[in-house]
């Protein structure tokens, strides 16, 4: 039976992507309590998890929204370094087997957010950063992917535009169908811009 590791699995998206992805393979939860991307055990607990778990799958559902106030650690951390981490490892150990890795995007890495310029900068940075991966592991058993979504009928989403704001919004369980159908089923080792 294949394995999945879903990192940030008690976020709204990692919560469900974990419920969907059950009826499919063996998933391992894994939140903050087993690492913090940008703490200081960060690298130690990542070749532990990867290590021992050897997973077929590795979806990264971890992610930081914030306005102007944001912090900059806080933010980039949580949305670049948490994939930046995983590469680093990659960089640094053999694959012996495929392994896919799926990062969760937004639509706000097109263009510059005068709301949340931090956010929109960190994805357009992160989606940078898996096109540097892609090049690089192109001819190894690594295949990366990154899912970029649009806003969410979803907390992430009320806390930028509020409560009032979710009409006509995909839901979480539509995003995460999408994301498992574009990162797992039809993976091509590339990058998504999941239209609303
Ligand atoms: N929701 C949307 O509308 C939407 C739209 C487009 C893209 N996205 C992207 O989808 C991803 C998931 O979003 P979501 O709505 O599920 O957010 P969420 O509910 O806030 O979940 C994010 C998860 O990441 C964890 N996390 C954050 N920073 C971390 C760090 N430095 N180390 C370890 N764990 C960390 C959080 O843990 P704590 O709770 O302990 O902080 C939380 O479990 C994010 O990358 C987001 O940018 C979301």
């Amino acid at each position: 039976m294949k394995k999945a590791i879903v990192f940030g699995a008690n976020g709204e998206l990692g919560s469900e992507v974990c419920k969907q992805l059950t009826k499919l393979m063996e998933v391992i939860p894994v939140s903050r309590r087993e690492i913090t991307f940008g703490g200081i055990d960060e690298e130690i607990n990542i070749k532990e998890i990867i290590d021992y778990h050897k997973p077929d799958f590795i979806v990264n559902c971890t992610g930081k929204f914030g306005g102007n106030d944001a912090d900059f650690l806080e933010i980039f951390n949580s949305n670049v370094n948490s994939t930046w981490a995983f590469i680093r490892y990659f960089i640094n150990n053999s694959i012996s087997k495929p392994v896919r890795y799926v990062a969760i995007g937004s639509s706000a890495y097109r263009e510059g957010r005068r709301e949340y310029m931090l956010y929109s900068s960190s994805k357009a940075a992160l989606m940078n950063l898996m096109q540097g991966a892609q090049e690089y592991f192109a001819e190894s058993n690594l295949s990366l992917s990154l899912i970029n979504l649009p806003g969410l009928d979803s907390k992430m989403r009320q806390s930028a535009k509020g409560k009032n704001n979710s009409e006509n919004l995909m839901s979480v369980e539509t995003a995460v169908n999408r994301i498992l159908e574009l990162g797992l089923m039809q993976f091509e080792g590339t990058n998504w811009d999941v239209r609303e």
